[in-house]
C-alpha cells in the first residue's frame, strides 16, 4: 500500500496529488508517468508525473476529475492509502542543449511541463513556458513555473489574464516577443496537443506531444495504448508517451480516446444523481 501524503483540489475539478513511493521518486524522470489505483476494484489510471521529492520519497501528479475513476482518486484524504501505484513509466523526456524551447501547458499538462521546465533550464536552454486556460480562476503552479523558466506566457479564452484567446495565438504572440523555438514541448489534452502540432508545422517548429492514451498494463503488454506515428503502430507506454507531434495520426487517436467515455462517465452521472436525492 502506498500511502497519500496530500490530494487537494488546487482549481476547479483538478487535484495536485502526492504519494509516498520512494522507489518511485528515486530515479523518475520528466516525461515519465505512473499508473495508480484508488482502491483494490479499481481501474489502473495513468498520470503524468508533475514533480517529486528524491528526499522524501514523494510523487506528485496532477490529475482533472474526469470520470468515475478519477473521482475515486479525488475522494482520498491524507493518511489514505493506495493499493497500486506504479512507475517511472515510458522513456523519459530528451533533455538536451536545443537552444530557445517554447514549453505549451494546458489542463494537467500545466503540471506535467514543470519537470522538464526545470531540466531543460539546468540543461542550459532559454525555457519559455506558455500556460493556457479557458479563464484566470483555473491556471495553477505560475509561481513554480517562473522559477523554471525565462519568461511564462498567459492565454485564457476569455481574456481575465495575458494574451485572450486560444492557442492559436501562439505564432503571432512568438513574432511580437522576437522568439524562433528550436524546439516545441506540450502537455496537455488531445486537442490542444493537437492543434499545437498543426500550428507548427507549416512554421517548420520541431514538437514533441506527451501522448495521454487509455492504458491497462503500461509495459508494452495489452496493446490498448497503440496509436499511429509516421504510418507505423507504437505503443505509447513503452515507445512514448513522447512522440513527434507533426507524425501522429490525430483522428485515430481522438477516435480511440473516446472509446470508454460512456463507461467512465455514465456511472458518475448516476451516482451524482443519487446524491442529491
Ligand atoms: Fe498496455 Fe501500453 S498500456 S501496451
Amino acid at each position: 500500500m502506498y500511502k497519500v501524503v496530500e490530494r487537494r483540489m488546487i482549481v476547479p475539478n483538478m487535484h495536485e496529488f502526492t504519494v509516498l513511493a520512494p522507489a518511485v521518486a528515486e530515479s523518475v524522470k520528466p516525461g515519465n508517468f505512473i499508473i495508480v489505483r484508488p482502491d483494490a476494484s479499481g481501474e489502473r489510471i495513468p498520470l503524468s508525473v508533475a514533480d517529486w521529492d528524491r528526499e522524501a520519497g514523494t510523487v506528485t501528479s496532477i490529475f482533472m476529475q474526469v470520470g468515475a475513476s478519477t473521482a475515486k482518486l479525488a475522494r482520498l484524504k491524507p493518511g489514505d492509502s493506495v493499493p497500486t501505484f506504479v512507475g517511472p513509466l515510458g522513456r523519459e523526456t530528451v533533455i538536451d542543449k536545443f537552444g530557445t524551447v517554447l514549453l505549451v501547458g494546458g489542463c494537467y499538462g500545466i503540471g506535467s511541463i514543470y519537470p522538464t521546465a526545470r531540466a531543460l533550464k539546468e540543461a542550459g536552454n532559454k525555457v519559455v513556458t506558455l500556460i493556457e486556460a479557458r479563464s484566470s480562476f483555473l491556471l495553477f503552479w505560475e509561481d513554480k513555473l517562473a522559477r523554471a523558466s525565462d519568461k511564462v506566457l498567459v492565454i485564457t479564452r476569455d481574456g481575465t489574464k495575458g494574451q485572450k484567446g486560444h492557442v492559436s495565438r501562439i505564432p503571432e504572440m512568438m513574432q511580437r516577443a522576437g522568439i524562433v523555438p528550436d524546439l516545441v514541448i506540450v502537455n496537455g489534452c488531445t486537442f490542444q496537443m493537437m492543434q499545437v502540432s498543426r500550428l507548427t508545422k507549416p512554421l517548420g517548429w520541431k514538437t514533441i506531444v506527451n501522448m495521454n492514451p487509455i492504458m491497462i498494463d503500461g509495459t508494452g503488454m495489452c496493446g490498448v495504448c497503440r496509436l499511429t506515428v509516421g504510418g507505423k503502430t507504437k505503443f505509447a507506454c513503452v515507445d512514448g508517451p513522447d512522440f513527434d507531434g507533426h507524425e501522429i495520426d490525430w483522428e485515430e487517436f481522438l477516435a480511440r480516446r473516446k472509446t470508454y467515455n460512456p463507461e467512465e462517465v455514465d456511472p458518475l452521472r448516476r451516482s451524482t444523481c443519487r446524491s442529491h436525492f
